[in-house]
């Protein structure tokens, strides 16, 4: 492997879409830094004994995050380049060569090594995890991912296949939904103009009501919202929703059996 960045002003360690700290003090500079909203996804403190997978990794903030709680093992799937995202077949065409670009694996590369991780990376889609390709995971951590496909319903199936007890997924939602609870509500396409329709590669912006009933059609029997909140620094608007395969795992993990 190359050398690894020493110094805070190493430009490598520029255009990160995750804040990562990497050790000795250096921190990637990313568009998302999670660490002010860590607390709003519902991750248990103590992940001691479980495996977790993390689905849509990026720079792999989430994963290493899991390993700090503990996991006894943390795998992190991503899809290998940008041009294996859900894109429309016309702006796939569009994105010429630019459908190889792998930033992320790389940054993950870089992350793993600077922190000394033990997290296991593995190119794979969210639509092709079943219990063959990855096996099942106690702990399923998945963020920002359902807005960016195409089938997110088909998505949380896959998910909920490898899923032993406890689902964590955010995804964006329009808190002027949340004026009528009880509807399932979603709006369609990218939330900002775009240029050419599609190229935000976004799809659905969810009510939680909605968000809830599609995790109860996936076979999440129990749903708990975490609360919207604003992604740093200016959004969008995310929800979190700890879901579980049934009644017993989520009394086990709440301590109420
Ligand atoms: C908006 S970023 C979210 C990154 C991270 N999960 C988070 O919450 O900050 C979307 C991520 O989804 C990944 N992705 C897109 N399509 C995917 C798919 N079909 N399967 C797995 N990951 C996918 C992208 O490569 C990218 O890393």
């Amino acid at each position: 492997m190359e050398s690894l960045p020493t110094s805070q002003d190493d430009p490598r360690l520029q255009g990160w879409y995750h804040t990562v700290e990497l050790g000795n003090g250096l921190v990637s500079k990313g568009i998302f830094d999670h660490r002010s909203v860590i607390d709003n996804y519902g991750i248990p403190a103590s992940l001691k004994g479980k495996t977790v997978l993390e689905i849509a990794t990026g720079d792999g903030f989430f994963a290493f995050e899991m390993e700090r709680r503990g996991a006894e093992k943390v795998v992190a799937v991503d899809v290998p380049s940008i041009g294996a995202c859900d894109w429309m077949p016309r702006m796939r065409t569009r994105l010429g060569d630019a459908s190889n670009n792998r930033s992320w694996p790389a940054h993950f590369r870089m992350a793993h090594a600077m922190r000394g991780s033990s997290v296991e990376y593995r190119p794979a889609s969210v639509y092709d995890l079943s219990p063959y390709t990855v096996g099942t995971f106690d702990v399923v951590f998945c963020g920002s991912l359902l807005l960016h496909l195409q089938n997110p319903l088909g998505a949380l199936a896959a998910i909920r296949s490898i899923t032993n007890e406890m689902l964590i997924i955010e995804t964006a939602v329009d808190p002027a939904f949340e004026a009528t609870p009880d509807q399932p509500l979603m709006s369609f396409g990218y939330p900002a103009p775009e240029k050419e329709a599609g190229e935000g590669n976004s799809y659905w912006v969810f009510s939680t009501c909605a968000f809830q009933k599609m995790l109860a059609y996936a076979d999440f029997p129990v749903t708990v919202p975490q609360g919207v909140f604003l992604l740093p620094p200016s959004g969008p608007w995310g929800q979190a929703i700890v879901a579980y395969t049934d009644e017993p795992a989520h009394q086990t993990w709440t301590g109420t059996t």
